[in-house]
């Protein structure tokens, strides 16, 4: 950011993306509410141990288990609270769609009804709550189709592509939302003593090599073999066929790993594994690995399955899984092609 020039809140930057036609006034308002709920969020957050938020949501010592089959934390309730409560009323939305939720949830009969349908992973990361790790909230917008008259889950089953709107909102040492609206990937740090966002890097840039790589190692013997051998070279460094050492980071929160990727970058990758094939992947293709490829596309980076780029993929189910790769261009093409040459090898066996 250069210092010396006055600062571009969001409410500027929208603004002023609005009068360049490139979002209308309804899309304007859903992302400033979406602003607005992470600042709650991230307040509540910030009060840790002191607010009494730590820990599993449920009673008599059950944890909560959500449509996930995932016991939810206190914090992962809350948060959806707040963001269905935040973006009930605005007459932006037709209707929302959260991973803590088993289906969509219509906007109220009372609250007129938008045209643009919300997807949320209200808290990613959550096991990192209690242990004070960063955490976060991943965001993805579509429109809802024409002519729909009761809004159900099969309206949102629309490819990454579609997406009008994504991002996050980091709750680390700062708290960042980092948005894109199809023009490019902005960063906006939370001014705590004003209440704002503020843009503090206009149009994030991936860089297109790297030596650092994200993925949880306690995995490696459950991994597809074209995982395995791709890291295996990763792991042989200077002296293996990639002919360069590289370095490691996982923090467990997919919004701190791609931030670190945005701003950095790197690979990021949750691979198909034997544990989690039979659902498909473990991370979310609507909450999760969609709104990220647009984020990381906008920012020059690639996103893919490993087999097919992430925005392609035509969803069908809402909270359907997918092995992700992504983050640096060039890292996420090696990658997938250690998974085309390990099936081309395949099919010409068969
Ligand atoms: P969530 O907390 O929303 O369920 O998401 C957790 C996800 C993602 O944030 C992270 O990259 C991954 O799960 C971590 O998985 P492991 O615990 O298997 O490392
Ligand atoms: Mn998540
Ligand atoms: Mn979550």
């Amino acid at each position: 950011m250069n210092p010396t020039a006055s600062p571009v809140s969001l409410t500027r930057y929208l603004i002023e993306e609005q009068r360049e036609g490139r979002i209308g006034p309804n899309l304007r308002l859903l992302i400033e509410v979406v602003a607005r709920a992470c600042k709650s969020i991230s307040i509540q957050v910030g009060k840790g141990a002191l607010g009494g938020v730590l820990g599993d949501a449920g009673s008599g010592g059950e944890a909560s288990i959500n449509v996930q089959g995932e016991a939810q934390k206190k914090l992962d309730v809350l948060s959806n609270e707040i963001l269905l409560e935040a973006n009930a009323w605005g007459g932006h939305l037709a209707a929302l769609a959260s991973e803590e939720m088993d289906h969509c949830v219509a906007i109220p009969d009372e609250y007129p009804r938008g045209k643009y349908l919300l997807l949320f992973d209200p808290l990613d990361g959550s096991s990192n709550i209690d242990v004070n790790i960063s955490v976060g909230t991943i965001f993805s917008v579509l429109r809802c189709p024409e002519d729909v008259e009761t809004v159900g889950d099969e309206h949102f089953l629309q490819p990454g592509t579609a997406q009008v709107a994504a991002g996050y909102c980091t709750y680390g040492p700062s708290t960042m939302l980092v948005l894109t609206i199809g023009n490019g990937t902005h960063a906006f740090t939370l001014d705590r003593e004003i209440g704002s966002f503020v843009m503090t890097t206009r149009g994030m840039r991936i860089p297109e090599e790297t030596r650092e790589f994200a993925v949880n190692m306690s995995n490696q013997r459950f991994w597809e073999e074209p995982m395995q051998q791709y890291v295996g070279d990763l792991l042989a460094g200077k002296e293996g066929p990639r002919g360069k050492d590289f370095n490691m980071r996982w923090v467990a929160s997919m919004v701190a790993d791609v931030h670190r990727i945005l701003t950095r970058g790197g690979i990021f990758s949750y691979p198909l594994d034997s544990k989690c094939a039979p659902k498909g992947g473990k991370l979310r293709l609507m909450y999760e690995a969609n709104p990220m490829a647009f984020l990381v596309e906008q920012a020059g980076g690639a996103a893919s399955t490993g087999r097919q780029r992430m925005l392609d993929v035509r969803p069908t189910g809402l909270h359907q899984r997918v092995p992700v790769f992504l983050g640096s261009k060039n890292e996420v093409e090696a990658a997938v092609r250690y998974h085309a040459e390990h099936d081309a090898q395949a099919r010409a066996v068969a």
